[in-house]
């Protein structure tokens, strides 16, 4: 996601705006900026795609910027494409106000309409452009920025973390913040504002954490905090004892449990933009429902993770929309010449969006004039540029090499769209159709209760640790979240897994069961309950260990297992956000318990950009 700084103080700003930018360069970031208040007034802005050290270039490392106020901003694109123009900070006309924003504007269409009608026009494709030409209007206004600043904060939909300087009040910034982090620090007479503490851990340990719908006014040594009255609010700083390197992780020891945690808000972000009046709209990817309609059968081809989203969104496709959906590894699909129906659609899933066996894929439906739909989650990735239709998934820079937010993410934008093609295609009536929305709209609050309480998982895990093969078994949905879970145990623990149908397992591997080998099985599909809960007695008898991911409310399952973990009763269909979390909590504390590199685990590469 997108890294902000901010300083106002007696020292000049731009190189201590870029030593924080470097500073947040982990987050990953497309292009970057910086704005600094002129001495003799108004505002400088420079700002470049790229990395940082074009930016810092262009401005001799900040030093041919004079000026003791600035912000500063790195930007990983979710509205327009990584370009100059789109970089932060963006500013109205003539530069009197200039912003950085990380966070979305979801309703930025409905906001640019307006501000048009009252005459503005604009030169990006960015929701934050919008956005400070929005806190543009309300200046004008009001005449006060912090009544401008509110009346932002009320007028917008999503999330945000934003910084204005306005120029005829000089030496000062503004910030508010909902959902994106935002933290403020003083030391002497200097100010320090971030979107995380990494960026301004060097000056001050002492933080005040803005929260949401909170606005401030920071002056040189000085902050004031309102709340969306306009009131005077007092705020306690909270001391930081984490050294740099941790804090960029959040306080966690590795960026995969980072990542973990962050599942619930990104599976928000994702949903937030595919629903539209608590309606499922994909007109963002220009999917319509008039070719959602005409679809007769759906192709989809994906790599490692991003593959088994895609088998989990077969069975969910089929059940609900009942069209016929084949997957396939995309190294496999590029070389097996598939065959083309006039009316298919291939669907390709990527966290990179430049997984070389899965942009092969993409080209070679195109050749055969097959229509293609691209799930990514990197704004300007060759797949997303060569795509005919792209719904990103809004997981923001995944660090670590395990995929796990991203992958949460990539099964939020598959269920929207089954739900959509049954709804346009009558497969489903509106009383459903609402109902599996209420249900997607929920499942955050599922993940984040699963988050909550990982002891048991983290006992078992030194349990599961001294193995050398375990196994995963489940059926339908259930399968495909076992195919997950057994990746990311190999990927990080490197200990052996396989997943297996459950109802496959006496047909060959059943052979390698026997005492004490651990086998985890999920079981969430109320309809295959039985079925599954016969094959855990199956391999009970055989001696395994058998740990189950369950309904709650399964105590038949519950009692009949080594170690269970009940996740809350969900719609079926959607199981599989839920009950993979427990699995990749469960490899992370595996791979600790071993001492293993966690978030660069040997012999992987986060994308394999080649064959
Ligand atoms: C692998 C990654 O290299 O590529 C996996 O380790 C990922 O986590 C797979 O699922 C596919 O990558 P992408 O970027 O196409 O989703």
């Amino acid at each position: 996601m997108c890294g902000i700084v901010g300083y106002t103080g007696s020292s000049q700003a731009a190189p201590i705006l870029m030593d924080g930018l470097a500073k947040l360069e982990y987050r990953g970031y497309d292009s970057a900026g910086v704005a600094v208040t002129k001495p003799e007034g108004g505002n400088i802005v420079v700002k470049t795609k790229g990395r940082l050290s074009v930016l810092s270039d262009m401005i001799d490392g900040g030093c041919a910027l004079q000026g003791t106020c600035g912000i500063g901003h790195t930007r990983w694109a979710t509205h327009g494409e990584p370009s100059t123009v789109n970089a932060h900070p963006h500013h109205n006309d003539d530069y009197s106000i200039v912003a950085v924003h990380n966070g979305i504007i979801e309703n930025f269409a409905e906001l640019k309409v307006k501000l048009t009608d009252k005459g503005y026009s604009f030169y990006s494709q960015t929701d934050t452009e919008i956005a400070t030409k929005t806190i543009d209007y309300y200046y004008r206004k009001w005449g006060d920025p912090i009544k401008a600043m509110v009346s932002f904060i009320l007028r917008v939909r999503g999330s945000y973390a934003i910084a204005v300087m306005f120029a005829d009040l000089p030496e000062q910034i503004f910030i508010a913040r909902k959902d994106s982090p935002l933290v403020v620090g003083i030391n002497g007479g200097e100010t320090y504002l971030a979107s995380d503490v990494p960026a301004i851990l060097k000056y001050c340990r002492d933080i005040y954490y803005m929260d949401n719908m909170e606005i401030a006014r920071l002056e040189k040594g000085k902050a004031t905090f309102f709340n969306v009255d306009s009131k005077i609010i007092e705020k306690k700083t909270k001391r930081i004892e984490w050294d740099v390197e941790s804090a960029e992780k959040g306080g966690y020891e590795h960026f995969m449990m980072k990542e973990i945690h962050e599942q619930p808000s990104v599976i928000e972000n994702t949903l937030s933009c595919l629903l539209k009046d608590n309606s499922i709209d994909l007109s963002e990817g220009k999917v319509t429902d008039e070719f959602l309609q005409s679809v007769e059968r759906i192709q989809i081809a994906a790599c490692g993770s991003a593959y088994h989203v895609g088998v989990a969104a077969k069975y969910v496709i089929e059940d609900l929309a009942r069209v016929p959906v084949n997957v396939d590894v995309a190294s496999e699909f590029r070389y097996r010449n598939p065959v083309f129906g006039k009316h298919d659609l291939l669907i390709v899933i990527s966290q990179s969006g430049e997984t070389a066996d899965t942009l092969a894929a993409l080209r070679g439906a195109k050749e055969n004039g097959v229509k293609t739909l691209a799930i990514v989650n990197v704004l300007g990735s060759a797949i997303a540029r060569e795509a005919d239709m792209v719904l990103y998934t809004k997981a923001g820079p995944e660090i670590s090499v395990a995929t796990t937010k991203a992958y949460s993410a990539q099964l939020i934008v598959c269920y929207a769209i089954a739900v959509r093609l049954a709804k346009v295609r009558g497969t489903i009536d509106d009383k459903r159709y609402t109902k599996l929305i209420k249900s997607l709209q929920s499942i955050p609050a599922q993940v984040k209760k699963m988050l909550a309480d990982d002891t048991s998982i983290k006992w078992l895990a030194t349990k599961i640790a001294g193995k050398s093969d375990v196994f995963f078994i489940g059926r339908g949905i259930d399968y495909a979240t076992c195919l997950e879970g057994s990746l990311k145990l190999k990927e990080i623990s490197y200990i052996h897994s396989e997943a297996y149908a459950s109802g496959e397992l006496k047909h060959g591997t059943i052979s390698l069961i026997e005492n004490e080998v651990p086998v985890i099985s999920v079981i969430t599909q109320p309809r295959l309950a039985e079925k599954s809960k016969s094959n855990v007695v199956e391999v009970k008898s055989r001696g395994a260990y058998v740990m189950s991911v369950t309904l709650s409310g399964n105590y038949d399952i519950g009692n009949s297992v080594d170690f269970c973990i009940y996740i809350p009763k969900t719609e079926p269909c959607f199981t599989a956000s839920v009950s993979v979390i427990p699995l990749q909590l469960l490899s992370y504390y595996v791979s600790v318990t071993k001492g293993l590199d966690v978030d660069m685990p040997r012999n992987l590469a986060k994308c394999v950009s080649v064959e």
